[in-house]
């Protein structure tokens, strides 16, 4: 059987970022230039600054990724790109840039989730077992996905409020942290030698929804009143304090929902997957539970293209196609 190859594209954020997958499971090139220096400046990510990025970038970095995989365009099978959620104008430069290759090249052109892709993530470094479980942590996105088989996605659980990373990246802002704040919490929480104890939100018993929006009013709050009182807070102390709460609720949530759906793997994906205390715990409780879990490394769970055409190879597989009158879907169901 002749070699598929997948050009992926995902500009829903803050990346511009295009790469090739062989078969499903095999990086050929992966490149990504990122916008956080520029979006540094700010605070976070400025929408109409993000899009203008993205113009810049898009032609050079898919350019790069045929270059770097040697490939000249005839030799694809088909583009993949993210279709949403996301920022919309962001959304639609990639996707503008996939259709006009794909029409330049007769390629098909496959609309992607964006969540899907940080779940296929996974299939880059580990073959995917079903039943699987799929918590997903970024910084628009907390959930825990069900998947019975490829292409099929059971939302069991997401956040009411504020997304894990969107919590880390507030928490860091009143630490007077760079963004993003998630890295720059998880150096300081390790290296602290101590913790304020923060609530968790465990919401009703059998829900396995999520809430950080009261972990990050209680840190705002606690901050507060002690510089009320003349006090000065140890922010290794509070970022320690608030990485437990998020670590432990996403733990024992994701714990129980496998033993309950009874999975043959779980897999972390996204942004805060990245955080080393997270990993961690997520490993050491399925070890002990003896059921499979894999997380990519973190160049996979931060936004790339690679995990883009990874989800578009497989619907590629099943028969999915999209056309080109795909348009931009800021909030796409999973
Ligand atoms: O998946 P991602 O790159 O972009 C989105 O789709 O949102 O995730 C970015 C988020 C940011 O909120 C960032 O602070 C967080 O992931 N993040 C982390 C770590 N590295 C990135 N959060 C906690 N610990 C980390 N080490
Ligand atoms: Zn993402």
């Amino acid at each position: 059987k002749k070699d598929q190859y997948i050009l992926g594209i995902e500009t829903s954020c803050d990346e511009t970022a295009a790469s090739i997958v062989k078969n499903g499971i095999e990086i050929v090139s992966n490149v990504v230039a990122s916008q956080i220096e520029s979006q540094k400046r700010f605070g976070g990510v400025v929408p109409e600054i993000a899009s203008r990025h993205h113009v810049e970038q898009i032609t050079i970095v898919i350019e790069e990724a045929l270059q770097q995989a040697n490939l000249k365009p005839s030799e694809l099978d088909a583009v993949a790109v993210t279709e949403g959620p996301g920022l919309v104008g962001a959304l639609l430069i990639g996707i503008n840039a996939a259709k006009a290759f794909a029409f330049a090249h007769q390629l098909p052109i496959i609309g992607v989730h964006h969540i899907a892709g940080h779940i296929y993530a996974n299939q880059l470094v580990q073959r995917m077992e079903f039943p699987l479980l799929a918590l997903i942590v970024s910084g628009g996105h907390t959930e825990l996905v069900l998947m019975r088989e490829h292409g099929s996605f059971e939302l069991i659980g997401e956040t009411r409020d504020d997304a894990a990373g969107e919590a880390y990246d507030k928490v860091a802002r009143v630490l007077n942290l760079p963004y993003p704040g998630g890295p720059e919490i998880d150096r300081l929480a390790a290296e602290s030698d101590g913790e304020i104890e923060f609530p968790r939100a465990w919401l009703e018993p059998d829900s396995y929804d999520f809430s950080f929006s009261g972990l990050k009013s209680a840190v705002i709050n606690y901050k507060h009143n002690l510089e009320q009182r003349g006090g000065t807070v140890n922010p290794a102390h509070m970022a320690a304090g608030f990485q437990n709460s998020v670590v432990d609720v996403l733990t024992t949530k994701t714990k129980k929902a496998a033993e309950q759906y009874q999975v043959r793997q779980v897999i972390a994906a996204g942004g805060v997957a990245a955080n080393k205390q997270l990993r961690a715990s997520l490993t050491e409780t399925f070890l002990e539970l003896n059921i499979p879990f894999y997380v990519p490394p973190i160049y996979l769970c931060t936004d790339n293209a690679a995990m883009i055409a990874a989800a578009g190879a497989s619907m590629y597989e099943n028969g999915v196609r999209s056309n080109l009158s795909m348009n931009g879907r800021p909030g796409m169901e999973l």
